[in-house]
């Protein structure tokens, strides 16, 4: 099996973990599309369920595709191992199902997307956790927080949808201090331009339906991180809590798009960058929060941070507010209004009625979402034609 712990990040993003020579020199990894796996005996079979004799059971417990999958993405994170899921909401479910128990506290930032907010009020706290939000940007109230023991710390950085920075080494010095597992959701950033295990975390939970599909035509997740973890997650809460396992196709379509994610986030990160910047002196935008400007109030964090560019996602409001925003979204020909993000083709929302409608507006207001930001996934056109179609829906 090819391995290379020298090999830089896009070539282990093509070749990690495969080898032709063992596939009849198939170029593209094979996809094992089965449910089950054939025992050459029934003592053979129980040895399996018994951990006593190597090889694969069931689908839900592993897959041969599967498998590649989470060893390219543990290498592209740092960490020991990954787990694939079915979606990002099957990856943070399944990995707060494994370590929260009844009367457990889980501190997390103030900002979330709209289902995973949703699951930390109405699932995680119905079922007796404690789920308590600290601005995550103030350090003294993180360290306050984090005076009494908790569990699990959960953060999005950058977050979905205001672009709100957390400085992951601190929150995690503090986090590992209380004892407290720390979980970064780093489907913004990518392992392209954010590897929080390095600074500390224990796990990384993604939507790969984003970024690293980048193709909008999967929905599909993943935990990275500790090896320990890892297995805990994939035996309790994805084979039994949730049951959120990943088809073998969508993890040979994550596979393909892993393949280009360097090429592609690169391209992201500088078109989001041109365009952050033609927003800003546009006398209709009253606000873009995007960490690569130099006027975003945490753009030496993300300086510190990010490991190249400052990703594909801008946030902004105009100077209309809420019916301003409608307008523009109506008046795009070239960008699509659709949730989503991290695909060929820019996407254009509006968080408070769309992604973040989970919120109330009293929890929305709380939490910093305003009801005018415009959300912006930056696609790979040509920044000319995107600037042409944002010129002319602004003018509406
Ligand atoms: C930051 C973030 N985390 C998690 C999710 C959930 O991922 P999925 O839609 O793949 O379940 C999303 C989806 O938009 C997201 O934006």
């Amino acid at each position: 099996m090819a391995s290379g712990q020298d090999w830089a990040f896009e070539t282990r993003a093509i070749h990690e973990g495969y080898d032709p020579a063992d596939h009849h020199g198939a170029l593209a990894p094979p996809v094992y599309m089965t449910s089950t796996f054939c025992f050459e005996s029934a003592e053979s079979g129980a040895r399996r369920f018994a951990g006593e004799e190597e090889g694969y059971i069931y689908t839900r417990l592993g897959n041969p595709t599967i498998d590649l999958l989470e060893r390219r993405l543990a290498s592209l994170e740092g960490g020991e191992a990954a787990a694939a899921t079915a979606s990002g909401m099957g990856a943070i479910a399944a990995t707060l199902w494994t370590l929260l128990r009844p009367g457990d506290r889980l501190v997390t930032d103030m900002t979330l997307y709209g289902c995973t907010f949703a699951f930390f009020r109405h699932q995680l706290a119905d079922f007796g956790i404690v789920v308590e939000h600290v601005d995550m940007t103030d350090q003294a109230a993180v360290e306050a927080a984090l005076s009494r023991p908790a569990k699990a710390v959960f953060f999005e950085t950058p977050a979905n949808p205001n672009m709100r920075l957390v400085d992951i080494a601190a929150v995690s010095a503090a986090a590992r201090r209380a004892g407290a597992v720390v979980i970064v959701d780093n489907t913004y950033a990518t392992p392209l331009l954010q590897r929080p295990l390095a600074l500390g975390a224990h796990l990384v939970v993604h939507s790969a339906t984003k970024y690293l599909g980048g193709h909008g035509d999967l929905v599909a997740g993943a935990v990275v991180g500790d090896g320990e973890l890892i297995s805990r997650i994939r035996g309790t809460g994805i084979k039994d809590a949730t049951g959120a396992v990943i088809s073998p196709m969508d993890a040979m379509l994550v596979l393909r798009g892993l393949k280009t994610l360097q090429l592609r986030v690169e391209r992201h990160s500088a078109s989001a960058l041109e365009i952050a910047g033609r927003l800003k002196a546009h006398p209709a935008v009253s606000q873009v929060l995007y960490p690569g400007l130099p006027g975003h109030p945490q753009h030496d964090l993300a300086r510190r941070q990010f490991t190249g560019g400052f990703g594909g996602m801008i946030a902004l409001e105009l100077t209309g507010g809420r019916e301003a925003a409608v307008r523009f979204l109506n008046g795009l020909s070239l960008a699509r209004c659709a949730v989503s993000l991290g695909d060929a083709e820019t996407l254009v929302q509006h968080p408070a009625s769309m992604t973040h409608s989970t919120y109330t507006p009293e929890e929305r207001a709380a939490h910093g979402i305003s009801d005018g930001l415009v959300r912006i996934s930056v696609g790979l056109e040509a920044v000319a034609d995107l600037w042409r179609d944002f010129e002319a829906a602004l003018a509406a």
